[in-house]
């Protein structure tokens, strides 16, 4: 097995934001969701971490729509220095992976995983929920983009011979920590934006609130 991060270090990081540059959106039917959801609450939400923040856009318009700083994490050095170039209004983005953000000296209102954990090694899954939920303040929101098949499944990325891309339900993984309530949930596919009964093509968009002790 490949170390999954240190691939998307060296090379499949810058790799993944050159093959999406031309398809690159500032305007995302799921973002624009997401901040509806959170529109109630947008008095509460000052500082946004995305982990795994590829272009920096959809960090960008979270932050515009909720008129709040963000904060990004990737491990790809092109998509960080193209971010910090095109979207340094109110964010500011650093290359990391999501096992790695002990440097983090503060906690913030908001953490979201845009279709990022199905690309964390397995040994380190654990790892990244726990330090996500270290990063995020009691009484604020978790927000995941990311497959949602109703089994695990366990894939060849396609990009890269020994990568592997994992399907699995994330949100749970948070909700198994105890302290996280689903406030909304959103299922669709890369085909329709609707429910798929197929549950390989399943992807969710899910909003977490993090309980108060
Ligand atoms: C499918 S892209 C999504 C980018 C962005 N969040 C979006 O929604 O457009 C996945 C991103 O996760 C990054 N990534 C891969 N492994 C990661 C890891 N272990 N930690 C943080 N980011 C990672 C990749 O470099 C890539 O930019």
């Amino acid at each position: 097995m490949k170390n999954q991060e240190l691939a998307f270090r060296k090379s499949e990081g810058n790799k993944w934001f050159l093959r999406n540059l031309k398809k690159l959106e500032e305007n995302s039917i799921e973002i624009s969701l997401l901040c509806n959801w959170l529109m109630p609450f947008q008095n509460d939400i000052n500082n946004i971490l995305e982990i795994g923040s590829g272009a920096g856009n959809k960090l960008a318009q979270l932050c515009w729509q909720l008129n709040a700083s963000g904060q990004g994490v990737d491990p790809s050095k092109t998509a960080v220095d193209f971010a910090n170039k095109k979207y340094n209004q109110k964010c500011s983005y650093t290359v990391a992976t999501a096992d790695d953000l002990s440097f983090f000296k503060n906690k913030f209102d908001l953490v979201h995983f845009g279709f990022c954990l199905y690309l964390v090694s397995r040994n380190k899954i654990n790892e990244v929920i726990k330090q996500a939920d270290q990063l995020l303040k009691s009484g604020k929101f978790l927000s995941i983009i990311d497959f949602d098949p109703h089994n695990s499944y366990e894939n060849e990325y396609s990009h890269f011979k020994g990568l592997k891309s994992y399907k699995e339900n994330y949100y749970k993984m948070f909700c198994d920590l105890g302290n996280y309530s689903v406030v909304n949930k959103f299922s669709y596919s890369e085909k329709s934006f609707c429910f798929s009964k197929n549950e390989n093509d399943r992807i969710s968009l899910v909003l977490l609130f993090k309980e108060n002790k």
